[in-house]
């Protein structure tokens, strides 16, 4: 581990130490490691080849018509990065399905994309992760 020091605006400081305490993080050099892997994080998914994870969370009603089987034929189109997901019946109306998806950026994007906005989706949401490597893509200049 290196050790380097940081200057920064009062206001700035007074702001960090609030947010790492809400948070619950035990150190600032905790909650500043974790705000700059996120934006590292950001950043690969900004290359359309990186290999990227991410997790599509939607909201839909169970009794929408074809709406559960259409969600089935795009996973089945898609399955190369779909590696799996959960489904959950929420209450007697609505069910919650995770899919988690695995490939280059563009393509998850695009997959997540079609997801949500497939007619009957009341709600969802990509989140975008990683897969732990932070490298470049391969020919990435
Ligand atoms: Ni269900």
């Amino acid at each position: 581990m290196e050790r380097f020091g940081v200057s920064m605006e009062r206001d700035l400081l007074v702001q960090l130490d609030a947010l790492a305490a809400e948070r619950g993080y035990p150190s600032r050099s905790e909650v500043l490691r974790d705000l700059v892997r996120a934006e590292l994080v950001a950043r690969q998914w900004e290359d359309p080849r990186a290999e990227v994870v991410g997790t599509v969370t939607i909201v839909y009603a169970h009794e929408s018509h074809d709406l559960a089987h259409t969600l089935a034929d795009l996973q089945h189109c898609h399955h190369q990065e779909i590696v799996c997901n959960t489904h959950v019946h929420l209450n007697e109306a609505n069910c919650l399905e995770v899919v988690i998806v695995r490939g280059a950026s563009k393509r998850v994007r695009e997959i997540a994309d079609t997801l949500i906005s497939t007619r009957g989706v009341k709600h969802g949401r990509l989140v975008c992760t990683t897969t732990g490597n932070s490298r470049p893509s391969p020919g990435k200049a």
